[in-house]
């Protein structure tokens, strides 16, 4: 592990719980699943149950370090039902300036899912990603916690959320699940400490 040791006893205490190092899982796998895993492997998706949801809360499951980018799986069809409500969304999309049309779907951990087109306008820089309207109807509508979310694009390689659209999902959603994919095919599914593995947040104000 090259960060250092200081660091990363300051990342345990600030999460009030010891975790060992080499533990990548989050609280809610720890919990429910520390049953012989103490390398902290996570489960393939391909082993995961059917419709399983892992309904933790991941906001305060910061990987406060970088995490080596690992080989995405395929995408399995636990993930189909999301990304076809944000292939649905992406049909909404508002992108006549860029022509390039982005539908987002996030999932509550109650299983809820909150979708989301981008929405651009004449000025250009007003443009609201795909990524964060999903995640602004959720919050106004007062959902809280969050597991998973798809991003759908009509590219061939896989269309990940911008830096901006990173920030927001990490600071109200936590280490969530990020599915990228194309109309036809999951292209890509990491988490979103992946994408944003050095992240700014509230814990830094404290
Ligand atoms: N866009 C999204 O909505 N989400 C992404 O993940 C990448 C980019 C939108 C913003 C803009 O309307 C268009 O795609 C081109 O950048």
């Amino acid at each position: 592990m090259p960060a250092s040791d200081d660091r990363k006893g300051t990342a345990d205490r600030r999460r009030k719980q010891v975790r060992r190092p080499d533990d990548r899982r989050g609280g809610a796998d720890r919990r429910l699943l520390d049953k012989g895993r103490p390398d902290g492997d996570r489960r393939a998706h391909q082993e995961r149950r059917v419709g399983e949801r892992r309904a933790g809360d991941r906001r305060d499951e910061a990987a406060w370090q970088p995490i080596a980018l690992e080989a995405a799986g395929d995408g399995n069809y636990d993930d189909a039902a999301l990304v076809a409500a944000a292939v649905d969304a992406r049909e909404h999309a508002r992108a006549r300036f860029s022509g390039f049309k982005v539908g987002a779907a996030l999932e509550t951990a109650k299983g809820e899912v909150v979708t989301g087109c981008n929405i651009e306008n004449a000025t250009y820089g007003l443009t609201m990603c795909a990524e964060r309207v999903a995640l602004y109807k959720a919050l106004s509508d007062g959902r809280d916690i969050f597991t998973r979310i798809a991003v759908v694009a009509d590219t061939e390689d896989p269309t990940p959320p911008c830096g901006s659209c990173r920030q927001l999902l990490w600071e109200y959603c936590g280490d969530i699940d990020v599915i990228l994919s194309n109309l036809s095919d999951v292209k890509k599914r990491l988490r979103l400490s992946q994408l944003l593995p050095l992240p700014f947040d509230a814990r830094l104000l404290e």
